[in-house]
């Protein structure tokens, strides 16, 4: 994608103040991805390490590394090297996330697992989670390592919490909550920390940016688990209900519990005998129930809780424009 591609895309997220300079980094992310991360000496790798960055994704995590670096004094030859780092730790995790998953599609086409094999996607998946900690290394900022460090520490405990919940009928919103903040919410925290950190802005504001990433996490993920009831397979490159099929109870499944709905449904999920005609049958019903926007105000008050965390950052372009993240995270349809 060139500039104006990459410009036409984000024209509805970001507005013009910051619009050249975050797309502009975002054609340095791509290359860096690219030349710096697809570059192990194997070549058998390369291939599939080109291939994972090649099937695209939103790039929402290093989008907002770089935003935040508006905070303080925009250094975009900082700022590119860390966004990627991000979106490599986040490839990284998706890789080894679909081995575990069992999962059969990724971004519309088949995972990395199913091409190529299991042992070739672990090590893909370790190659690249390793070097994007090599390439943060290179940027000698050393908050970048500790504030990465710990959110991957968080990833994989909360990869371990899904599958402990797996199957299991006695989950609650909270356990559910939690699980989200680990996998999802605090990489969208680091991004925004990191970002933040490296423009040279002050402690407090940059807490601000990292509790804005975390509630726009957990409202993305939420939102992402009401998407996999109602989306379709095109716009989600998954078939829908893959979470239901795969034993997890995610966020409108629990809302539909709580009030007493669907349980013998989920009882069979949760055994493991319900077929993939079933389940279809339960998500369609799922979606002509209220559940659906119980799980969407959710989701939004999230948004909310995420804006009002940056009520007094000092910058006030930088607010509006991570307002405008906050109310597509809710409305986007992939
Ligand atoms: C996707 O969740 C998974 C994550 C966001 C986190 C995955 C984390 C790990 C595998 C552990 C850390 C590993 C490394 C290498 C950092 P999902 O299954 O709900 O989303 P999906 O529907 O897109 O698969
Ligand atoms: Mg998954």
């Amino acid at each position: 994608m060139n500039t104006t591609m990459i410009k036409a895309k984000l024209k509805t997220i970001i507005p013009s103040v910051y619009l050249s300079e975050v797309a502009k980094g975002l054609i340095e992310v791509e290359n860096f991805l690219i030349e710096e991360g697809c570059r192990p000496s194997s070549p058998v790798l390369k291939d599939s390490l080109t291939s994972l960055v090649k099937a695209g994704g939103k790039r929402l995590r290093p989008i907002m590394t770089l935003l935040c670096g508006f905070a303080g004094k925009f250094d975009r030859q900082k700022l590119v090297p860390a966004a990627a780092a991000v979106e490599i730790i986040h490839t990284a995790s998706l890789v080894h996330d679909d081995i575990i998953d069992g999962a059969e599609f990724r971004r519309g086409r088949k995972t990395l697992e199913r091409r190529k094999g299991r042992i070739h996607a672990i090590a893909a998946g370790d190659y690249l989670f390793a070097r994007a900690f090599e390439l943060l290394a290179a940027l000698k900022e050393v908050d970048a390592i500790d504030i990465l460090t710990r959110s991957a520490v968080d990833l994989s405990l909360g990869e371990l919490d899904g599958h402990l919940f797996r199957r299991k009928m006695n989950i609650k919103k909270s356990d559910y909550f939690k699980l989200i903040g680990r996998k999802t919410a605090s990489l969208f925290s680091a991004a925004c920390r990191l970002g933040a950190q490296i423009s040279g802005t002050s402690k407090r504001e940059a807490r601000l940016l990292a509790n804005f990433g975390w509630f726009i996490g957990l409202a993305f993920q939420a939102y992402d688990d009401i998407l996999d009831v109602i989306g379709n397979e095109r716009s989600l490159g998954k078939p829908a209900g893959s979470d239901l099929r795969e034993g997890f109870l995610t966020l409108p499944y629990l809302i539909a519990m709580e009030k007493g709905q669907f349980v013998s449904e989920m009882k069979i999920v949760s055994s493991g005998r319900a077929s993939k005609k079933f389940v279809k049958e339960v998500v369609l019903k799922i979606r002509k129930t209220d559940i659906i926007e119980r799980a969407m105000e959710e989701a939004r008050g999230l948004t909310e809780k995420a804006i009002d965390s940056i009520r007094e950052i000092s910058n006030p372009d930088l607010e509006n424009t991570l307002e405008n993240i906050g109310s597509y995270v809710v409305q986007r349809y992939s």
